[in-house]
């Protein structure tokens, strides 16, 4: 996140220059150029995409097939709340899959997606490292253990009430996108 937040001080460009210039200009290298992209803005966009692909001497859409094979890489940008479902065995045997069914209904995008307003992004990622308490939900640095398909909305709800966006109160939509 630190990382992302010093990118915006630069262009886009300029970043992905001197991303572009550290690494080796040999297509093999596709891969870890990507990752570290994506580790910079946090999705990989159409231009540095192009960036990457001048470079490397690929189209976009030929990047564009590799990166796609992968889950790891996403095409849209991380929202205000980036939400990541562990999909590892330990969450995925305990309803890991039902949690991420929830998130997509309640906030009415699929995994990559970003709702409209920005504010939520959904991933799903491979284990986390902490399987005791599966399933596991990660919302920006913070680890929401034990989720349920019942208590996504709370959780979202108490974080939209918590940086103070929402009241207690308040109208239990106030986490769907809108
Ligand atoms: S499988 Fe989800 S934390 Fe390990």
């Amino acid at each position: 996140m630190l990382e992302q937040v010093r990118v915006q001080e630069k262009t886009v460009r300029e970043k992905l220059a001197e991303i572009l210039a550290g690494c080796e200009k040999d297509r093999s290298r596709l891969i870890p150029i990507l990752q570290r992209v994506q580790h910079a803005f946090g999705y990989l966009s159409r231009e540095a995409m192009l960036e990457a692909g001048s470079y490397l001497g690929m189209t976009d859409v030929q990047i564009y097939g590799v990166a796609s094979f992968y889950n790891y890489f996403r095409f849209t940008p991380l929202g205000k709340y980036p939400i990541q479902m562990c999909m590892g065995t330990a969450c995925h045997m305990v309803g890991g899959g039902l949690v991420l069914e929830a998130l997509e209904r309640v906030l009415d995008i699929k995994v990559g997606g970003i709702t409209e307003n920005g504010e939520f992004s959904l991933d799903r990622v491979a284990c986390i490292g902490c399987c005791g308490l599966a399933p596991v939900m990660v919302i920006g640095e913070k680890i929401h253990p034990k989720m349920t398909p019942a208590t996504v909305d709370e959780v979202l709800v108490n974080l939209k009430i918590e940086a103070g966006e929402a009241s207690p109160e308040g109208d239990d939509q106030a986490a769907k996108a809108e």
